[in-house]
Protein backbone atom coordinates (compact mmCIF):
# COMPACT_ATOMS: atom_id res chain seq x y z
CA UNK A 1 0.00 0.00 0.00
CA UNK A 2 2.15 2.69 -1.46
CA UNK A 3 6.33 2.19 -1.66
CA UNK A 4 8.66 4.41 -1.30
CA UNK A 5 12.17 4.47 -2.45
CA UNK A 6 15.09 6.65 -1.94
CA UNK A 7 18.77 7.18 -3.26
CA UNK A 8 22.09 9.35 -1.97
CA UNK A 9 25.16 8.28 -3.06
CA UNK A 10 27.33 9.38 -6.61
CA UNK A 11 25.28 7.53 -9.18
CA UNK A 12 22.18 8.97 -10.83
CA UNK A 13 19.39 8.48 -8.77
CA UNK A 14 16.51 8.83 -11.44
CA UNK A 15 17.44 5.11 -12.99
CA UNK A 16 17.77 3.92 -8.98
CA UNK A 17 14.64 5.53 -7.98
CA UNK A 18 12.41 4.69 -11.24
CA UNK A 19 13.72 0.73 -11.12
CA UNK A 20 12.82 0.72 -7.34
CA UNK A 21 9.63 1.60 -7.81
CA UNK A 22 9.13 -0.65 -10.93
CA UNK A 23 10.15 -3.56 -8.33
CA UNK A 24 7.41 -1.79 -5.67
CA UNK A 25 4.78 -1.41 -7.66
CA UNK A 26 2.92 -4.46 -5.75
CA UNK A 27 2.25 -2.07 -3.23
CA UNK A 28 0.06 0.49 -5.38
CA UNK A 29 -0.25 1.25 -8.99
CA UNK A 30 -2.87 4.42 -9.32
CA UNK A 31 0.29 7.24 -9.66
CA UNK A 32 3.93 7.34 -8.83
CA UNK A 33 6.52 9.95 -8.81
CA UNK A 34 9.94 11.07 -8.09
CA UNK A 35 11.84 14.11 -6.56
CA UNK A 36 15.21 14.53 -8.05
CA UNK A 37 17.75 16.59 -5.88
CA UNK A 38 20.88 18.57 -7.85
CA UNK A 39 22.26 21.88 -7.51
CA UNK A 40 19.49 23.22 -9.40
CA UNK A 41 17.25 22.39 -6.64
CA UNK A 42 14.46 20.02 -6.64
CA UNK A 43 12.74 18.59 -10.11
CA UNK A 44 9.80 17.12 -8.95
CA UNK A 45 7.95 14.40 -11.69
CA UNK A 46 4.91 12.67 -11.02
CA UNK A 47 2.28 10.89 -13.29
CA UNK A 48 -1.27 9.15 -13.05
CA UNK A 49 -1.14 5.42 -14.06
CA UNK A 50 1.85 2.75 -13.62
CA UNK A 51 5.52 3.91 -13.29
CA UNK A 52 5.66 3.25 -16.92
CA UNK A 53 3.68 6.25 -17.72
CA UNK A 54 5.99 8.18 -14.92
CA UNK A 55 9.15 6.85 -16.86
CA UNK A 56 8.15 8.72 -19.86
CA UNK A 57 7.07 12.11 -17.82
CA UNK A 58 10.73 12.52 -16.55
CA UNK A 59 13.13 14.64 -18.46
CA UNK A 60 16.21 12.73 -18.96
CA UNK A 61 18.55 15.21 -19.00
CA UNK A 62 17.64 16.30 -15.09
CA UNK A 63 20.90 14.36 -13.32
CA UNK A 64 20.75 13.88 -9.69
CA UNK A 65 22.92 12.24 -7.00
CA UNK A 66 19.94 12.00 -4.43
CA UNK A 67 16.15 11.65 -4.60
CA UNK A 68 13.57 10.24 -3.00
CA UNK A 69 10.31 8.37 -5.08
CA UNK A 70 6.57 7.28 -4.36
CA UNK A 71 4.17 4.57 -5.98
CA UNK A 72 0.61 5.47 -4.84
CA UNK A 73 -2.64 3.33 -3.62
CA UNK A 74 -4.85 6.18 -2.92
CA UNK A 75 -6.31 6.36 0.40
CA UNK A 76 -7.28 10.08 1.07
CA UNK A 77 -7.72 11.74 -2.43
CA UNK A 78 -8.80 10.22 -6.18
CA UNK A 79 -5.70 8.94 -8.18
CA UNK A 80 -4.74 11.84 -9.86
CA UNK A 81 -1.25 13.60 -10.85
CA UNK A 82 -2.50 16.57 -8.15
CA UNK A 83 -2.73 13.54 -5.15
CA UNK A 84 0.59 11.68 -6.64
CA UNK A 85 3.54 12.06 -4.09
CA UNK A 86 6.08 13.83 -3.98
CA UNK A 87 4.08 16.56 -2.12
CA UNK A 88 5.95 19.94 -1.65
CA UNK A 89 4.97 22.50 1.41
CA UNK A 90 3.88 25.92 0.46
CA UNK A 91 7.27 27.44 -0.16
CA UNK A 92 8.71 24.81 -1.59
CA UNK A 93 11.79 24.23 0.68
CA UNK A 94 10.71 20.98 1.68
CA UNK A 95 9.32 17.44 -0.45
CA UNK A 96 8.12 14.59 0.79
CA UNK A 97 7.03 11.01 0.43
CA UNK A 98 4.65 9.22 2.31
CA UNK A 99 3.43 5.98 2.51
CA UNK A 100 0.21 5.37 5.86
CA UNK A 101 -2.56 7.14 6.80
CA UNK A 102 -3.09 10.32 8.86
CA UNK A 103 -5.57 9.69 11.41
CA UNK A 104 -5.58 13.00 13.08
CA UNK A 105 -5.02 15.54 9.82
CA UNK A 106 -8.40 17.27 10.09
CA UNK A 107 -7.40 18.24 13.74
CA UNK A 108 -3.97 19.15 12.88
CA UNK A 109 -4.84 21.51 9.92
CA UNK A 110 -7.69 23.12 11.93
CA UNK A 111 -4.79 23.30 14.72
CA UNK A 112 -2.09 24.56 13.11
CA UNK A 113 -2.41 25.35 9.21
CA UNK A 114 -5.89 26.98 9.03
CA UNK A 115 -3.68 29.68 6.78
CA UNK A 116 -2.09 27.23 4.12
CA UNK A 117 -4.24 26.93 1.17
CA UNK A 118 -3.61 23.09 0.30
CA UNK A 119 -2.51 21.88 -3.37
CA UNK A 120 -3.96 18.42 -3.04
CA UNK A 121 -6.95 16.30 -0.99
CA UNK A 122 -3.60 14.14 0.76
CA UNK A 123 -3.00 13.48 4.56
CA UNK A 124 0.22 13.98 3.29
CA UNK A 125 0.29 17.19 2.32
CA UNK A 126 -0.52 18.19 6.22
CA UNK A 127 2.75 16.66 7.20
CA UNK A 128 4.91 18.26 4.96
CA UNK A 129 3.34 21.78 5.35
CA UNK A 130 3.66 21.08 9.33
CA UNK A 131 7.22 21.14 9.09
CA UNK A 132 7.46 23.80 6.98
CA UNK A 133 5.35 25.85 9.24
CA UNK A 134 7.53 24.70 12.24
CA UNK A 135 10.82 24.92 10.42
CA UNK A 136 10.09 29.17 11.01
CA UNK A 137 11.31 28.90 14.30
CA UNK A 138 13.65 25.64 14.56
CA UNK A 139 15.78 23.46 12.67
CA UNK A 140 14.62 21.47 10.19
CA UNK A 141 15.47 17.86 12.50
CA UNK A 142 13.29 19.64 15.17
CA UNK A 143 11.00 20.65 13.08
CA UNK A 144 10.73 17.08 11.65
CA UNK A 145 10.77 15.46 14.94
CA UNK A 146 7.96 18.06 16.62
CA UNK A 147 5.64 17.09 13.60
CA UNK A 148 5.73 13.31 13.72
CA UNK A 149 5.13 13.41 17.86
CA UNK A 150 2.10 15.44 16.86
CA UNK A 151 1.08 12.38 13.58
CA UNK A 152 -1.42 9.73 14.50
CA UNK A 153 -1.97 6.69 12.62
CA UNK A 154 0.68 5.52 10.31
CA UNK A 155 3.70 6.52 8.23
CA UNK A 156 6.64 6.05 6.18
CA UNK A 157 8.58 9.04 5.29
CA UNK A 158 11.00 10.28 2.79
CA UNK A 159 11.92 13.95 2.52
CA UNK A 160 14.43 16.39 0.98
CA UNK A 161 14.90 19.90 2.12
CA UNK A 162 16.70 22.80 -0.23
CA UNK A 163 18.03 24.19 3.37
CA UNK A 164 19.64 20.80 3.89
CA UNK A 165 20.99 19.49 0.68
CA UNK A 166 22.72 15.83 0.44
CA UNK A 167 20.42 14.63 3.32
CA UNK A 168 17.31 12.34 2.84
CA UNK A 169 15.08 12.46 6.30
CA UNK A 170 13.58 9.21 6.49
CA UNK A 171 10.70 8.69 9.65
CA UNK A 172 8.54 5.36 10.31
CA UNK A 173 5.95 4.51 12.45
CA UNK A 174 3.79 0.92 11.73
CA UNK A 175 4.38 1.46 7.76
CA UNK A 176 7.68 -0.88 7.20
CA UNK A 177 10.93 0.90 5.72
CA UNK A 178 14.43 0.15 5.50
CA UNK A 179 17.44 2.22 4.87
CA UNK A 180 20.24 0.03 2.84
CA UNK A 181 23.90 0.58 2.97
CA UNK A 182 25.92 0.61 0.24
CA UNK A 183 29.76 1.23 -0.45
CA UNK A 184 29.42 5.43 -0.96
CA UNK A 185 25.78 5.13 -0.99
CA UNK A 186 22.46 4.31 1.09
CA UNK A 187 18.75 3.84 0.18
CA UNK A 188 15.77 4.21 1.47
CA UNK A 189 13.19 1.32 0.59
CA UNK A 190 9.90 0.14 1.73
CA UNK A 191 11.14 -3.52 1.38
CA UNK A 192 14.46 -4.98 0.27
CA UNK A 193 13.37 -6.33 -2.66
CA UNK A 194 13.29 -2.61 -4.27
CA UNK A 195 17.00 -2.36 -3.72
CA UNK A 196 18.54 -5.73 -3.61
CA UNK A 197 20.30 -4.95 -7.19
CA UNK A 198 22.64 -2.62 -5.15
CA UNK A 199 22.84 -3.42 -1.68
CA UNK A 200 22.07 -6.74 0.61
CA UNK A 201 22.67 -4.37 3.68
CA UNK A 202 19.79 -3.42 5.39
CA UNK A 203 19.12 -1.57 8.38
CA UNK A 204 16.00 -2.10 10.12
CA UNK A 205 14.01 0.68 11.49
CA UNK A 206 11.47 0.53 14.71
CA UNK A 207 8.25 2.44 14.69
CA UNK A 208 8.73 5.99 15.91
CA UNK A 209 12.73 6.33 14.88
CA UNK A 210 14.02 8.86 12.54
CA UNK A 211 17.00 8.31 10.52
CA UNK A 212 19.28 11.54 8.65
CA UNK A 213 20.28 9.42 5.85
CA UNK A 214 23.69 11.14 3.47
CA UNK A 215 25.82 9.41 1.09
CA UNK A 216 28.50 8.29 4.01
CA UNK A 217 26.22 7.93 6.87
CA UNK A 218 23.15 6.95 8.68
CA UNK A 219 22.18 8.42 11.75
CA UNK A 220 19.34 6.64 13.72
CA UNK A 221 17.23 8.46 16.66
CA UNK A 222 14.05 8.61 18.82
CA UNK A 223 11.57 10.99 18.47
CA UNK A 224 13.23 12.23 21.22
CA UNK A 225 16.28 12.96 19.86
CA UNK A 226 18.28 10.08 21.44
CA UNK A 227 20.67 8.40 19.01
CA UNK A 228 20.13 5.01 18.56
CA UNK A 229 23.07 2.39 16.91
CA UNK A 230 21.97 -0.46 15.07
CA UNK A 231 24.58 -2.65 12.68
CA UNK A 232 22.80 -3.64 9.29
CA UNK A 233 21.23 -7.28 8.73
CA UNK A 234 22.22 -9.19 5.28
CA UNK A 235 18.50 -9.48 3.30
CA UNK A 236 18.63 -13.27 2.14
CA UNK A 237 17.04 -12.43 -1.31
CA UNK A 238 17.71 -13.93 -4.57
CA UNK A 239 17.32 -11.73 -7.30
CA UNK A 240 15.97 -14.60 -9.49
CA UNK A 241 13.21 -14.59 -6.66
CA UNK A 242 12.22 -10.76 -8.11
CA UNK A 243 12.46 -11.55 -11.79
CA UNK A 244 9.43 -13.33 -13.53
CA UNK A 245 12.34 -15.18 -16.10
CA UNK A 246 10.91 -16.52 -19.21
CA UNK A 247 6.88 -16.42 -17.44
CA UNK A 248 4.85 -14.24 -18.94
CA UNK A 249 3.34 -12.95 -15.37
CA UNK A 250 4.40 -13.46 -12.10
CA UNK A 251 1.03 -15.19 -10.89
CA UNK A 252 2.12 -18.14 -13.38
CA UNK A 253 6.10 -18.11 -12.17
CA UNK A 254 4.32 -18.13 -8.53
CA UNK A 255 1.67 -21.19 -8.81
CA UNK A 256 4.61 -23.24 -10.30
CA UNK A 257 6.36 -22.49 -7.32
CA UNK A 258 4.02 -24.62 -5.03
CA UNK A 259 6.03 -27.84 -5.15
CA UNK A 260 9.41 -26.29 -4.50
CA UNK A 261 7.77 -24.40 -1.83
CA UNK A 262 6.48 -27.30 -0.28
CA UNK A 263 10.15 -28.84 0.11
CA UNK A 264 11.47 -26.04 1.61
CA UNK A 265 9.40 -25.94 3.76
CA UNK A 266 9.85 -29.60 4.73
CA UNK A 267 13.27 -28.81 5.18
CA UNK A 268 13.30 -25.48 6.90
CA UNK A 269 10.70 -27.24 9.92
CA UNK A 270 12.71 -30.85 9.42
CA UNK A 271 14.90 -31.46 12.64
CA UNK A 272 17.71 -34.07 12.89
CA UNK A 273 15.36 -36.77 13.07
CA UNK A 274 14.19 -35.92 9.87
CA UNK A 275 10.49 -34.98 11.28
CA UNK A 276 8.70 -32.12 11.37
CA UNK A 277 8.97 -29.96 14.20
CA UNK A 278 7.85 -26.36 15.46
CA UNK A 279 9.49 -24.16 17.92
CA UNK A 280 9.40 -25.50 20.93
CA UNK A 281 8.05 -22.46 23.11
CA UNK A 282 5.40 -22.49 20.52
CA UNK A 283 4.46 -25.93 21.14
CA UNK A 284 4.71 -25.31 24.95
CA UNK A 285 2.00 -22.30 24.53
CA UNK A 286 -0.26 -24.60 22.09
CA UNK A 287 -0.26 -27.27 24.87
CA UNK A 288 -1.17 -24.59 27.19
CA UNK A 289 -3.65 -22.86 25.62
CA UNK A 290 -7.50 -23.98 25.49
CA UNK A 291 -8.58 -22.29 22.69
CA UNK A 292 -6.92 -20.74 19.90
CA UNK A 293 -8.16 -17.34 17.68
CA UNK A 294 -6.88 -17.24 13.93
CA UNK A 295 -6.92 -13.76 12.93
CA UNK A 296 -6.39 -12.60 9.05
CA UNK A 297 -7.80 -11.59 5.96
CA UNK A 298 -8.53 -12.26 2.33
CA UNK A 299 -6.82 -15.22 1.07
CA UNK A 300 -5.01 -15.90 4.54
CA UNK A 301 -8.54 -16.30 6.36
CA UNK A 302 -9.12 -18.58 3.55
CA UNK A 303 -5.94 -20.84 4.39
CA UNK A 304 -6.95 -20.09 8.60
CA UNK A 305 -10.66 -21.97 7.95
CA UNK A 306 -8.49 -24.85 6.65
CA UNK A 307 -6.06 -24.32 9.42
CA UNK A 308 -8.98 -25.04 11.72
CA UNK A 309 -10.47 -28.50 10.46
CA UNK A 310 -6.16 -28.94 10.57
CA UNK A 311 -5.59 -28.21 14.12
CA UNK A 312 -8.77 -29.59 15.60
CA UNK A 313 -8.60 -32.99 13.88
CA UNK A 314 -4.73 -33.06 14.99
CA UNK A 315 -4.17 -30.96 18.12
CA UNK A 316 -7.68 -31.79 19.19
CA UNK A 317 -7.59 -28.05 20.68
CA UNK A 318 -10.70 -25.81 19.91
CA UNK A 319 -10.04 -23.42 16.83
CA UNK A 320 -11.95 -20.08 16.11
CA UNK A 321 -10.96 -17.98 12.79
CA UNK A 322 -12.12 -14.26 12.86
CA UNK A 323 -12.17 -11.96 9.71
CA UNK A 324 -9.08 -9.02 11.04
CA UNK A 325 -11.40 -6.02 10.12
CA UNK A 326 -14.63 -6.97 12.08
CA UNK A 327 -12.79 -8.57 15.17
CA UNK A 328 -12.66 -5.19 16.59
CA UNK A 329 -16.09 -4.74 16.65
CA UNK A 330 -17.19 -8.11 16.99
CA UNK A 331 -14.51 -9.76 19.59
CA UNK A 332 -15.93 -13.29 20.91
CA UNK A 333 -15.67 -13.73 24.61
CA UNK A 334 -12.58 -14.65 24.87
CA UNK A 335 -11.64 -18.20 26.80
CA UNK A 336 -9.64 -18.25 29.93
CA UNK A 337 -6.28 -19.19 27.96
CA UNK A 338 -6.80 -18.36 24.38
CA UNK A 339 -3.78 -18.15 21.71
CA UNK A 340 -3.91 -15.78 18.74
CA UNK A 341 -2.68 -16.99 15.44
CA UNK A 342 -1.94 -14.02 12.75
CA UNK A 343 -1.97 -15.46 9.38
CA UNK A 344 -0.21 -12.77 6.70
CA UNK A 345 1.84 -13.38 4.02
CA UNK A 346 2.96 -9.77 4.00
CA UNK A 347 3.37 -9.19 7.79
CA UNK A 348 2.17 -5.76 7.52
CA UNK A 349 -1.74 -6.18 6.90
CA UNK A 350 -2.55 -2.77 8.93
CA UNK A 351 -6.51 -5.16 9.93
CA UNK A 352 -4.41 -7.74 11.77
CA UNK A 353 -1.93 -5.38 13.17
CA UNK A 354 -5.18 -3.77 15.13
CA UNK A 355 -6.41 -6.97 16.67
CA UNK A 356 -2.43 -7.62 17.54
CA UNK A 357 -1.85 -4.46 19.17
CA UNK A 358 -5.28 -5.25 20.73
CA UNK A 359 -4.59 -8.52 22.05
CA UNK A 360 -1.21 -7.65 23.18
CA UNK A 361 -2.49 -5.25 25.26
CA UNK A 362 -4.38 -7.32 26.27
CA UNK A 363 -1.62 -9.83 27.68
CA UNK A 364 -2.61 -12.59 25.27
CA UNK A 365 -0.22 -15.03 23.86
CA UNK A 366 -0.04 -14.32 19.75
CA UNK A 367 2.53 -16.03 17.10
CA UNK A 368 2.27 -14.97 13.61
CA UNK A 369 2.35 -16.98 10.45
CA UNK A 370 4.62 -14.92 7.70
CA UNK A 371 6.28 -14.65 4.61
CA UNK A 372 8.32 -11.83 5.74
CA UNK A 373 10.71 -12.18 8.53
CA UNK A 374 11.32 -8.99 10.31
CA UNK A 375 7.71 -7.70 9.08
CA UNK A 376 5.62 -6.02 11.56
CA UNK A 377 3.39 -8.52 12.63
CA UNK A 378 6.40 -11.03 12.85
CA UNK A 379 8.26 -8.38 15.27
CA UNK A 380 5.17 -7.79 17.39
CA UNK A 381 3.78 -11.42 18.15
CA UNK A 382 5.24 -13.48 20.54
CA UNK A 383 6.75 -16.10 18.04
CA UNK A 384 7.52 -16.08 13.96
CA UNK A 385 6.82 -19.32 11.82
CA UNK A 386 7.67 -18.67 8.53
CA UNK A 387 6.31 -19.56 5.45
CA UNK A 388 9.32 -20.11 3.10
CA UNK A 389 7.69 -19.58 0.11
CA UNK A 390 10.03 -16.40 -1.50
CA UNK A 391 8.43 -13.14 -2.31
CA UNK A 392 5.06 -13.67 -3.61
CA UNK A 393 4.44 -10.24 -6.35
CA UNK A 394 1.87 -11.21 -7.92
CA UNK A 395 -0.74 -9.01 -6.29
CA UNK A 396 -3.55 -12.43 -6.31
CA UNK A 397 -1.86 -14.99 -3.93
CA UNK A 398 -1.54 -18.06 -4.47
CA UNK A 399 1.60 -19.58 -3.20
CA UNK A 400 1.64 -18.12 0.00
CA UNK A 401 -1.68 -19.79 0.69
CA UNK A 402 -0.40 -23.48 0.16
CA UNK A 403 2.60 -22.29 1.96
CA UNK A 404 0.26 -21.51 4.93
CA UNK A 405 -1.97 -24.16 4.63
CA UNK A 406 1.59 -26.48 4.88
CA UNK A 407 2.79 -24.56 8.16
CA UNK A 408 -0.60 -24.86 9.84
CA UNK A 409 -0.62 -28.67 9.17
CA UNK A 410 2.82 -28.88 10.31
CA UNK A 411 1.84 -26.23 13.61
CA UNK A 412 -1.36 -28.74 13.93
CA UNK A 413 0.69 -31.90 13.68
CA UNK A 414 3.62 -31.33 16.38
CA UNK A 415 0.82 -29.36 18.61
CA UNK A 416 -0.70 -33.00 18.65
CA UNK A 417 2.17 -34.07 20.10
CA UNK A 418 1.97 -30.86 23.14
CA UNK A 419 -1.77 -31.95 23.41
CA UNK A 420 -1.39 -35.54 23.94
CA UNK A 421 -3.93 -36.48 21.08
CA UNK A 422 -2.55 -39.11 18.39
CA UNK A 423 -1.16 -37.84 15.39
CA UNK A 424 -2.54 -39.22 12.35
CA UNK A 425 -0.22 -37.80 9.87
CA UNK A 426 2.87 -38.01 8.63
CA UNK A 427 3.67 -35.08 7.81
CA UNK A 428 6.77 -35.22 5.98
CA UNK A 429 6.19 -38.30 4.06
CA UNK A 430 2.19 -36.32 3.11
CA UNK A 431 3.51 -32.89 1.99
CA UNK A 432 6.05 -34.94 0.10
CA UNK A 433 3.44 -36.48 -1.70
CA UNK A 434 1.54 -33.25 -2.47
CA UNK A 435 4.43 -31.66 -3.61
CA UNK A 436 4.45 -34.58 -6.30
CA UNK A 437 1.34 -33.58 -7.13
CA UNK A 438 1.37 -29.88 -7.62
CA UNK A 439 3.57 -30.60 -10.10
CA UNK A 440 1.43 -32.86 -12.12
CA UNK A 441 -1.28 -29.94 -11.87
CA UNK A 442 1.39 -27.64 -13.12
CA UNK A 443 2.04 -29.97 -16.00
CA UNK A 444 -1.54 -29.87 -16.71
CA UNK A 445 -1.92 -26.21 -17.22
CA UNK A 446 -3.61 -27.00 -20.91
CA UNK A 447 -6.85 -28.89 -19.46
CA UNK A 448 -7.32 -25.56 -16.98
CA UNK A 449 -7.09 -23.00 -19.87
CA UNK A 450 -9.34 -25.07 -21.45
CA UNK A 451 -11.75 -25.02 -18.41
CA UNK A 452 -11.28 -21.43 -18.12
CA UNK A 453 -12.04 -20.96 -22.31
CA UNK A 454 -15.38 -23.59 -22.26
CA UNK A 455 -16.81 -22.00 -18.90
CA UNK A 456 -15.64 -18.55 -18.30
CA UNK A 457 -15.34 -17.17 -21.52
CA UNK A 458 -18.17 -15.21 -21.76
CA UNK A 459 -19.32 -15.56 -18.12
CA UNK A 460 -20.98 -12.87 -15.82
CA UNK A 461 -21.07 -14.72 -12.82
CA UNK A 462 -19.75 -17.82 -11.73
CA UNK A 463 -20.19 -20.21 -8.56
CA UNK A 464 -17.77 -22.25 -6.63
CA UNK A 465 -19.16 -24.93 -4.63
CA UNK A 466 -18.07 -27.63 -2.43
CA UNK A 467 -18.59 -29.29 0.80
CA UNK A 468 -16.68 -29.55 4.33
CA UNK A 469 -13.21 -28.34 3.61
CA UNK A 470 -14.05 -28.22 -0.20
CA UNK A 471 -16.15 -25.26 0.65
CA UNK A 472 -13.43 -23.13 1.77
CA UNK A 473 -11.48 -24.02 -0.98
CA UNK A 474 -14.14 -22.66 -3.17
CA UNK A 475 -14.01 -19.02 -1.17
CA UNK A 476 -10.73 -18.95 -2.18
CA UNK A 477 -11.20 -19.59 -5.82
CA UNK A 478 -13.87 -17.17 -6.16
CA UNK A 479 -11.90 -14.69 -5.13
CA UNK A 480 -8.93 -15.71 -7.00
CA UNK A 481 -11.36 -15.59 -10.10
CA UNK A 482 -13.02 -11.62 -9.06
CA UNK A 483 -9.94 -10.21 -8.49
CA UNK A 484 -8.11 -10.90 -11.40
CA UNK A 485 -10.64 -11.56 -13.89
CA UNK A 486 -13.36 -9.43 -12.74
CA UNK A 487 -16.26 -11.63 -12.84
CA UNK A 488 -19.05 -11.97 -10.28
CA UNK A 489 -17.91 -15.48 -8.23
CA UNK A 490 -19.08 -16.61 -5.32
CA UNK A 491 -17.84 -19.30 -2.94
CA UNK A 492 -20.85 -21.84 -1.50
CA UNK A 493 -21.41 -24.41 0.76
CA UNK A 494 -23.02 -26.80 -1.68
CA UNK A 495 -25.77 -27.78 1.44
CA UNK A 496 -26.52 -23.84 1.75
CA UNK A 497 -27.50 -23.70 -1.90
CA UNK A 498 -31.12 -24.77 -1.61
CA UNK A 499 -31.72 -21.44 1.24
CA UNK A 500 -31.27 -19.23 -1.70
CA UNK A 501 -28.69 -18.91 -3.46
CA UNK A 502 -30.08 -21.39 -6.10
CA UNK A 503 -32.57 -18.79 -7.48
CA UNK A 504 -29.20 -17.04 -9.04
CA UNK A 505 -29.08 -20.16 -11.08
CA UNK A 506 -30.30 -19.97 -14.34
CA UNK A 507 -29.12 -21.83 -18.13
CA UNK A 508 -25.32 -21.29 -18.48
CA UNK A 509 -24.75 -20.02 -15.36
CA UNK A 510 -20.70 -21.57 -14.46
CA UNK A 511 -21.06 -23.85 -11.57
CA UNK A 512 -17.74 -25.22 -10.39
CA UNK A 513 -17.70 -27.87 -7.79
CA UNK A 514 -15.10 -29.69 -5.84
CA UNK A 515 -15.07 -33.06 -4.72
CA UNK A 516 -12.12 -34.44 -2.88
CA UNK A 517 -13.84 -35.21 0.62
CA UNK A 518 -15.19 -39.07 1.21
CA UNK A 519 -17.94 -38.33 3.53
CA UNK A 520 -19.83 -35.89 1.34
CA UNK A 521 -18.43 -37.20 -2.04
CA UNK A 522 -22.07 -38.10 -2.84
CA UNK A 523 -23.66 -35.02 -0.84
CA UNK A 524 -22.01 -32.89 -2.79
CA UNK A 525 -22.74 -34.65 -6.60
CA UNK A 526 -26.67 -34.27 -5.69
CA UNK A 527 -25.95 -30.48 -5.37
CA UNK A 528 -24.42 -30.60 -8.57
CA UNK A 529 -27.03 -32.13 -10.29
CA UNK A 530 -29.55 -30.07 -8.84
CA UNK A 531 -27.86 -26.97 -10.32
CA UNK A 532 -27.51 -29.18 -13.12
CA UNK A 533 -31.22 -29.59 -13.56
CA UNK A 534 -31.80 -25.93 -13.18
CA UNK A 535 -29.87 -25.27 -16.19
CA UNK A 536 -25.63 -24.57 -14.89
CA UNK A 537 -22.84 -25.57 -16.98
CA UNK A 538 -21.63 -27.70 -14.24
CA UNK A 539 -17.56 -28.56 -13.92
CA UNK A 540 -16.84 -31.32 -11.26
CA UNK A 541 -13.14 -31.28 -9.87
CA UNK A 542 -12.84 -34.73 -8.15
CA UNK A 543 -10.17 -36.52 -6.34
CA UNK A 544 -8.26 -40.03 -7.52
CA UNK A 545 -10.18 -42.67 -5.84
CA UNK A 546 -13.44 -40.20 -5.30
CA UNK A 547 -14.38 -39.68 -8.94
CA UNK A 548 -17.22 -40.83 -11.54
CA UNK A 549 -17.71 -40.46 -15.29
CA UNK A 550 -18.02 -37.17 -16.63
CA UNK A 551 -15.89 -34.91 -13.82
CA UNK A 552 -13.92 -32.83 -15.37
CA UNK A 553 -10.76 -33.35 -13.91
CA UNK A 554 -9.72 -35.74 -11.65
CA UNK A 555 -7.09 -34.48 -9.01
CA UNK A 556 -4.02 -36.80 -7.92
CA UNK A 557 -5.00 -38.56 -4.43
CA UNK A 558 -3.49 -36.92 -1.18
CA UNK A 559 -4.33 -37.28 2.17
CA UNK A 560 -7.51 -36.11 2.60
CA UNK A 561 -6.41 -33.23 5.68
CA UNK A 562 -4.85 -32.18 2.56
CA UNK A 563 -6.80 -31.57 -0.23
CA UNK A 564 -6.43 -27.91 -0.48
CA UNK A 565 -3.04 -27.54 -1.33
CA UNK A 566 -4.00 -29.73 -4.42
CA UNK A 567 -7.54 -28.61 -5.15
CA UNK A 568 -6.68 -24.98 -4.98
CA UNK A 569 -4.24 -25.22 -8.00
CA UNK A 570 -7.18 -25.56 -10.89
CA UNK A 571 -8.95 -22.89 -9.24
CA UNK A 572 -5.83 -20.74 -9.45
CA UNK A 573 -5.08 -21.19 -12.90
CA UNK A 574 -8.39 -21.12 -13.90
CA UNK A 575 -8.79 -17.92 -12.62
CA UNK A 576 -5.15 -16.93 -14.11
CA UNK A 577 -6.74 -17.87 -17.96
CA UNK A 578 -9.66 -16.53 -17.57
CA UNK A 579 -8.15 -12.74 -16.73
CA UNK A 580 -5.85 -13.68 -19.25
CA UNK A 581 -8.01 -14.30 -21.99
CA UNK A 582 -10.31 -10.91 -20.92
CA UNK A 583 -7.17 -9.00 -21.22
CA UNK A 584 -6.74 -8.23 -17.57
CA UNK A 585 -3.73 -7.22 -15.80
CA UNK A 586 -3.35 -10.38 -13.90
CA UNK A 587 -0.58 -9.24 -11.89
CA UNK A 588 -1.69 -6.04 -11.14
CA UNK A 589 -5.62 -6.30 -11.07
CA UNK A 590 -7.33 -2.78 -10.80
CA UNK A 591 -7.66 -1.05 -7.11
CA UNK A 592 -5.77 -3.65 -5.68
CA UNK A 593 -2.41 -3.63 -3.68
CA UNK A 594 -0.25 -6.28 -2.79
CA UNK A 595 0.13 -4.81 1.02
CA UNK A 596 -2.82 -3.44 2.84
CA UNK A 597 -1.26 -1.52 5.33
CA UNK A 598 -4.87 0.77 5.66
CA UNK A 599 -7.37 -0.44 8.44
C1 LIG B 1 -5.89 -12.17 -2.39
C2 LIG B 1 -4.96 -11.58 -1.47
C3 LIG B 1 -5.50 -10.87 -0.29
C4 LIG B 1 -4.58 -11.04 0.92
C5 LIG B 1 -5.06 -10.17 2.08
C6 LIG B 1 -4.24 -10.38 3.32
O1 LIG B 1 -5.25 -12.82 -3.43
O2 LIG B 1 -3.77 -11.65 -1.65
O3 LIG B 1 -6.80 -11.24 -0.01
O4 LIG B 1 -4.60 -12.39 1.30
O5 LIG B 1 -4.99 -8.82 1.69
O6 LIG B 1 -2.90 -10.10 3.08
P1 LIG B 1 -1.77 -10.68 4.03
O7 LIG B 1 -1.79 -12.14 3.90
O8 LIG B 1 -0.51 -10.05 3.53
O9 LIG B 1 -2.12 -10.23 5.42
Amino acid sequence: MCGITGYIGTNDAKEILLKGLEKLEYRGYDSAGIALENRDGIHIFKEKGRIADLRSAVDSNVVAQAGIGHTRWATHGAPSKANAHPHQSGAGRFTLVHNGVIENESELRAEFLQDVSFKSDTDTEVIVQLIEKFSKDMGTEEAFMKTLRLLKGSYAIAMLDTQTPDTIFVAKNKSPLLVGVGEDFHVVASDAMAMIQITDQFIELMDKEIVIVKKDRADIYNLQGEVIIRKPYRAELDVTDIEKGTYPHFMLKEIDEQPLVMRKIIQAYQNEDGNLEIDSDIKQAMGATDRIYIIACGTSYHAGLVGKQLIEKLAKIPVEVHLASEFGYNMPLLSAKPIFIFISQSGETADSRAVLVKVKEMGHCAITITNVPGSTLSREADYTMLLHAGPEIAVASTKAYTAQVAVLAILASDAGAATGAKAELDVVKELGIVASAMETLCNSKEEFEKIATEYLAVAFDCFFIGRSVDYYVGLEGALKLKEISYIQAEGFAGGELKHGTIALIERHTPVIALATQFGVNGAIRANVREVAARGASTCIISMKGLETEGDRFVLPAVHELLTPLVSVIPLQLISYYAALHRGCDVDKPRNLAKSVTVE
